[in-house]
């Protein structure tokens, strides 16, 4: 082999006809079980307020992730602003988050009039790094909102332990690790709320959808309440404490139909990728300059919403970066992209006064997003395992040759 066969260079494809991603099924996939759930919803009448499949959900997609009480709303954004706004913060508190993110993370405590403020992630798991967390702690500060980013866990147990230190609130941002564990308990019912999305990209989805989660029923009465224009699933007798200002976010159930199926696929689809992860990872084990996204605990059982990988700059010839690399793997038909792109203050989107966050050094942040992260949707790990193992081979065919 030389850098004459690479695919970029005119040599043979790994993939020829095909790529990767497009022999992975399709995202979402549809169910013809759902259909009928459809139209029995539609033909219901019951599209809103209290309704069969949202029911159904807060029992069983709460025991599915392992916890007491869930509850729904239209999207994984306002879930994390009901949770904080559950956990009373607001004008003059501080939230921490981490840098790489999607937006809505580092947007919802200025929406409640608190300050955001964003600290580095671990080099090797891309989830925010407690020693920074600790290093940002303020008087203010009254909560962490650790995301479980891409295919890994945030470290649960060091963030908990400095939660319970200064006496913060621990919010887990969920949007990428339905049905993700760590020591056997499912994230989202590890810290004090936990927030998931159900948003087109992600493992589960109805197009929109959010959910909160936690096993502490007075916080879940208040979620529920501060979504659901101040009424109560578990006391509907009793009004809302007074002052308690409430939106209405509830979702339809449509929303819920589509999800409620999608449930009892979830085991599977999640073994899959899992299976895929591990085969992609035995079989680079030996390729140069290219490692996964690490898990934080040896025991995290991993959702895998994105397979990521993390370049080793140091090992790259003179002259080879990523953005030569994700040109070489998408001529071998793998295609690797470079996720959304950006840490959260350099996002298009991001148009937050200076004034209404604080941003720590985040040289790991753009270290992750602009030179070393290397992404895949979820979906490629679905792909049979014959399609997995030329994706291994499509990415040790290149970095054998660009890296040593
Ligand atoms: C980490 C993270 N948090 C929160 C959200 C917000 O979810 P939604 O789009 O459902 O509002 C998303 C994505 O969409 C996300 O990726």
């Amino acid at each position: 082999m030389s850098m004459s066969d690479l695919a970029i260079n005119g040599g043979k494809p790994v993939f020829e006809g095909k790529g990767a991603i497009d022999l992975a099924p399709a995202w979402p996939i549809p169910y013809p079980e759902t259909e009928e759930k459809l139209s029995e919803v539609y033909r219901s009448g019951k599209w809103g307020g209290v309704k069969k499949y949202e029911q159904l959900l807060m029992e069983e997609f709460s025991a599915w992730q392992g916890g007491k009480y869930s509850a729904w709303m239209a999207n994984g954004t306002v879930t994390l602003e009901c949770a904080l706004i559950s956990l009373g913060i607001g004008p003059g508190d501080e939230v921490i988050v981490p840098g790489v993110s999607w937006l809505a993370t580092a947007e919802v405590p200025i929406y409640l009039g608190a300050k955001t403020v964003i600290v580095d992630i671990d080099k090797e798991t891309f989830c925010i790094d407690p020693a920074k967390i600790e290093e940002a702690i303020t008087p203010r500060t009254k909560a962490i909102i650790p995301v479980h980013l891409f295919s890994a866990c945030a470290d649960m147990d060091k963030i908990n332990a400095i939660a319970k230190k200064h006496n913060l609130f621990v919010i887990e941002d969920c949007a990428h690790a339905h049905g993700a564990k760590q020591h056997g308990k499912g994230v989202g019912y590890i810290g004090d709320i936990g927030s998931f999305s159900f948003q087109l990209s992600k493992l589960m989805t109805a197009g929109e959808g959010g959910c909160c989660t936690t096993d502490n029923e007075e916080y879940f009465d208040r979620v529920f309440r501060t979504s659901h224009i101040g009424n109560s699933r578990i006391h509907p007798a009793v009004a809302p404490t007074a002052g308690m200002l409430c939106h209405q976010y509830r979702f339809t159930d449509f929303q819920a139909a589509i999800i409620y199926d999608q449930l009892h696929h979830q085991d599977e689809l999640k073994a899959k990728r899992a299976k895929s992860a591990a085969r992609i990872k035995e079989l680079l084990k030996n390729t140069p300059g290219i490692v996964e996204q690490k898990s934080s605990c040896a025991d995290d059982d991993r959702a895998f919403y994105f397979y990521a990988l993390r370049l080793l700059l140091d090992h790259l010839k003179p002259g080879i970066d990523r953005a030569f690399l994700m040109k070489a793997f998408q001529a071998e038909g793998v295609l690797l992209h470079e996720g959304w792109g950006r840490p959260i203050v350099d996002m298009m989107s991001w148009n937050v006064p200076w004034n209404l966050y604080v941003k720590h050094p985040t040289p790991v942040c753009e270290e992750t997003m602009y030179k070393s992260g290397l992404f895949s949707m979820g979906n490629l790990l679905l792909a049979d395992d014959a399609v997995i193992d030329k994706v291994a081979e499509g990415i040790d065919k290149v970095m054998r040759e660009c890296a040593e």
